[in-house]
């Protein structure tokens, strides 16, 4: 009993500390990546839906296009790289994201009957002026991970009851 007690006391500690050592800063772009907020001149025009259009096709996942001037990024990795950025220099991405009623909503056009769908956001990698995050060294060119599209998967085929 007094065992479990200690154990959940040091978890605690354990977490608090974590937390402490976590500065205000890289707190801050960390929200702003989860986020998403936009930095300077606010936020960007809403992306424009991508869909119903007779020329391109339509969509079984529509996306939305954003262009977006973060903070920081993730690195291949996953670790939490800062994007360098001075009053004349604001490195800026285009991201295609699922658009929101879609995020891991079954596909358009998908007979839900037949098969169970999802719409599941992708990703790719480009090159952007970092450093990582944190850490006093010169920035360099690498690679962040960019929101790229929206693709169908299918997930089943249900077993029909017949
Ligand atoms: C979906 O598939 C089922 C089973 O094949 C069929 O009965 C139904 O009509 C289909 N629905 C649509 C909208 O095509
Ligand atoms: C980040 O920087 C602060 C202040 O410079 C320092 O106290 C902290 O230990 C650093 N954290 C990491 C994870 O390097």
């Amino acid at each position: 009993m007094y065992n479990i007690i200690w154990v959940l006391l040091t978890l605690l500690l354990y977490v608090s500390r974590v937390i402490d050592s976590m500065s205000s800063d890289r707190i801050k772009v960390l929200k702003s990546i989860l986020a998403k907020e936009r930095l300077l001149g606010g936020r960007d025009k809403r992306g424009k839906l991508h869909e119903n259009d007779p020329n391109t096709g339509f969509d079984c996942c529509p996306t939305v296009l954003e262009r977006i001037s973060p903070l920081g990024g993730l690195s291949r990795d996953g670790k939490l790289l800062q994007l360098y950025r001075d009053t004349n220099t604001v490195q800026k991405f285009y991201e295609k994201s699922c658009a929101p009623d879609y995020s891991y909503a079954p596909c358009r056009f998908i007979n839900q009957t037949v098969y169970e769908s999802r719409c599941v956001q992708q990703f790719t990698y480009m090159y952007a002026i970092v450093k990582d995050f944190n850490v006093t060294q010169p920035f360099r060119v690498d690679y962040i991970k960019v929101k790229s599209g929206c693709t169908c998967k299918v997930l089943r085929e249900r077993a029909m009851d017949l």
